[in-house]
Order: C-alpha cells, then sequence, then structure tokens
C-alpha cells in the first residue's frame, strides 16, 4: 500500500475504486474497501479528517485520530493508495468555493453547514482521484443520497454505491466515535439501534421509536424519504458523544 500525502504525489491510472473515511478505522470501513477491492482495478481510501463538515470545534479535537493503527487496517483490506492530506493541502489560503447541497432536514437542520462541508470534500475527492465508482455506507444514509444527488446533478460520472450498516454483534453501529464511549454509555447507546428496529412495522415509527427510546435523547427522530427508499432516522447524545442511525422502513438503498 502506498501512503501519499500531496495531491501532486497522486497518479493513478485505470479503473478507480474509491472510499473516503475519516479514520477511525473499523469494520464497517473495511467492508467498504473489500467491496471496493471486489469490483475495481485501483482501491483508493482517503484519510481526513475533514474540518469542513465539522459544526462544533470540540467534536472536531476529539475526533479519534491513530495513523498507525488506519495504516495497518486499510493495508490489510487490500487498499492500494490511502491518501491522507494535510488541511492545508485540501483548503489552502483563499479556499472560497462551496457545494451547497439541497436542504435534507434531519442531520442537515441539526448541524447546519455540515453536508456543505460533506459535499465539498467529496467534490474534491472525486476530482483529485478520478473514481469510477465510490463507496458509502448506509450508517450515514443522508450523507450518501446527499453526495449521490450531488454526483447527479453535476454529472461527476461517478457511481456512488451505498453499501448496508455493519452492526457489533449486539446491534450497535459500528462508528468511529464509538471508542468515546464509557462502558455503561455503550450499554445506554444500545437503546438507539433496539428503538430504530423495533419501530419498523408500527404504524407511526417515528412515534414508536421515541417510545423504545429507553431515556435517550434524541436530536430527532425523523422518516426520510431517501432516493426513494424510506428510512427512520435518528441521533442522540450520550455523554458528549454524539450518536446516529437508522433503518430502511421501505424499499432499499444500494
Ligand atoms: P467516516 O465516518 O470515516 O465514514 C467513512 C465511510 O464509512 C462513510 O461512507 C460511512 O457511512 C461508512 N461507515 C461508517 N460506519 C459504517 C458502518 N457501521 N457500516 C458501514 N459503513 C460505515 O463519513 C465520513 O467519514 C465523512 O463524512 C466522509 C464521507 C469521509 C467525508 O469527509
Amino acid at each position: 500500500m502506498k501512503v501519499v500525502r500531496s495531491i501532486s504525489e497522486l497518479r493513478l491510472e485505470g479503473d478507480v475504486g474509491l472510499v473516503p473515511t475519516m479514520g477511525g478505522l473499523h469494520a464497517g470501513h473495511v467492508f467498504l474497501f473489500e467491496t471496493a477491492r471486489a469490483e475495481s482495478d485501483v482501491v483508493v481510501a482517503s484519510l481526513f479528517v475533514n474540518p469542513a463538515q465539522f459544526d462544533d470545534q470540540a467534536d472536531l479535537a476529539r475526533y479519534p485520530r491513530d495513523e498507525e493503527h488506519d495504516f495497518a487496517v486499510a493495508q490489510r483490506a487490500g487498499v492500494d493508495v490511502l491518501f491522507t492530506p494535510t488541511p492545508g493541502e485540501m483548503y489552502p489560503a483563499g479556499f472560497s468555493t462551496w457545494v451547497v447541497p439541497g436542504e435534507t432536514g434531519a442531520e442537515g437542520a441539526a448541524r447546519p453547514g455540515h453536508f456543505r462541508g460533506v459535499a465539498t470534500v467529496c467534490l474534491k475527492l472525486f476530482a483529485i482521484v478520478g473514481p469510477a465508482r465510490a463507496y458509502f455506507g448506509q450508517k450515514d444514509a443522508q450523507q450518501a443520497i446527499v453526495v449521490r444527488r450531488m454526483a447527479r446533478d453535476l454529472n461527476l460520472g461517478v457511481d456512488v454505491r451505498v453499501l448496508p450498516t455493519v452492526r457489533d454483534e449486539d446491534g450497535l453501529a459500528l462508528s468511529s466515535r464509538n471508542v468515546l464511549l464509557s462502558p455503561d454509555e455503550r450499554e445506554r447507546a444500545l437503546g438507539l439501534p433496539r428503538a430504530l428496529e423495533s419501530a419498523v412495522g408500527a404504524a407511526d415509527p417515528v412515534a414508536a421509536a421515541r417510545a423504545q427510546l429507553n431515556g435517550l435523547e434524541p436530536d430527532y427522530v425523523e422518516l426520510l424519504d431517501l432516493d426513494g427508499a424510506t428510512v427512520l432516522a435518528a441521533a442522540v447524545r450520550i455523554g458528549s458523544t454524539r450518536l446516529i442511525d437508522n433503518v430502511v422502513v421501505k424499499g432499499a438503498l444500494s
């Protein structure tokens, strides 16, 4: 695996699959790497904690960072090139052009500017890497659909693939932020996937999920129409950690 830190060093040819990440790599990321590996000649992963998508500076400061661990995980999963630029490489002095996605509700409303930061960095990564396909997880379903919409609206020619959420055995969605939970917080966090799962067949899934949250305070619980699928999505705060999760209620996100 080649580690590349500057845009000028990155030379790619052939059929490229790109997996954008912010590191803190876990089995959810590995699932995206392995799928890209199976479908592409060249697998590129990016590792960049994108300051532009953090609306909360404290959240950015405490985001898990461990290059050594991440390099080993990516290499083992068959990544050919790991692109890990500095913030100055991605946002040099004078940077002033942004992609502003349409209104999305839920995560978009709860974190103003978040999807602007995500869309902009993904467009930059697509321009730098030139992938045929880019791989995203359903765990961040709204993000995946914002990026797919951008790729269509701006004729980027990138196929945005969405893969199912990888969970721990007890049902908690894998997330880089899970390492920030104390054992007691992790136990309480299980209330999120359990509430969402139990609400799937209900006449009013939002009310059903809210009723099952077991004392967790949600930022939102919403039914979203995402590219033809209906998704029940929620965000909760547990101590100083914010977790999101979702389940498909109708249709498919793929
Ligand atoms: P990050 O949180 O590192 O996630 C990178 C990719 O892994 C995203 O597409 C995310 O949905 C996916 N992922 C995370 N947890 C997953 C799980 N449990 N199962 C399956 N896929 C999972 O999302 C970002 O980074 C950033 O916003 C990024 C797209 C890189 C732009 O900065």
